[in-house]
């Protein structure tokens, strides 16, 4: 029995990784040098929003293997700062740091907090940590395939960076935001409006329309 299980598993990581390389997204990253597919649904939001900014601060949750953090770094420029964060390793990026840890411990986000004040922190003192211009989180949990399981989990790494927003956001700053159609999702978006100025919800072409996954973008934080 245990035999016949683990040809099963084998034959559908196979459909897996078949499916992922016929992908267009996949092929089309690999020949334009980013690390992910997923950069094609930054590059969708950034050419209708206008989110990313020469000079910016900008950070990166759920950031490996670091397509977002390609795309951010380009357009904030070397004045710019991006700071990345996953739990998974990630190889280096110019011009982008790197923290590696789980973001939902406290200790993590503490980590955070400091890199911005030593990064950030001018000689006149003015800066902070409440200067970040926009936080994206593409951060997703681990899918187990049970949605009573899956739903809390991606709704509380959204909430998570919504804390995040809140405690280093300067005024009018935004937040790009990974959540999943479900349980949660109501109340979440109403919490970013009364945050935000504006909450518009995107399904980029690269998104897989199977999915349940949007990206929420709130803009204009109210301080
Ligand atoms: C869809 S991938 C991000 C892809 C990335 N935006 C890119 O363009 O390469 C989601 C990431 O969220 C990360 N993640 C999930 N839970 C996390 C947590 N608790 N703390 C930090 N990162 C987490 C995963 O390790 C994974 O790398």
């Amino acid at each position: 029995m245990s035999v016949k299980k683990r040809s099963t598993r084998s034959k559908s990581s196979q459909q897996w990784l078949k499916n992922h390389f016929d992908d267009t997204y996949v092929k089309q990253a690999q020949k334009e040098g980013y690390r992910s597919r997923a950069v094609y649904k930054l590059l969708e939001i950034q050419q209708k929003d206008r989110i990313l900014k020469p000079s910016e601060t900008i950070i990166d949750l759920g950031a490996a293997p670091g397509g977002w953090s390609q795309v951010a770094t380009s357009f904030v420029g070397k004045r710019g700062l991006v700071v990345a964060l996953d739990i998974l390793a990630m190889d280096p990026i110019v011009n982008v740091e790197f923290i590696e840890g789980d973001f939902t411990e406290q200790s993590v986000f503490d980590s955070l907090i400091q890199m911005l004040i030593s990064k950030k922190n001018g000689t006149d003192g003015k800066c902070g940590a409440k200067c970040v211009d926009l936080v994206m989180s593409d951060m997703a949990p681990n899918i187990s395939g049970v949605r009573a399981v899956d739903q809390p989990r991606s709704m509380y790494l959204a909430e998570l960076a919504l804390q995040l927003a809140k405690t280093v956001l300067r005024k009018k700053g935004g937040l790009l935001v990974k959540v999943f159609q479900g349980d949660g999702f109501d109340c979440y978006f109403k919490e970013l409006r009364s945050c935000f100025d504006k909450v518009v919800t995107r399904k980029p072409k690269a998104s897989k329309s199977i999915s349940r996954e949007v990206y929420l973008l709130a803009k204009g934080y109210k301080a």
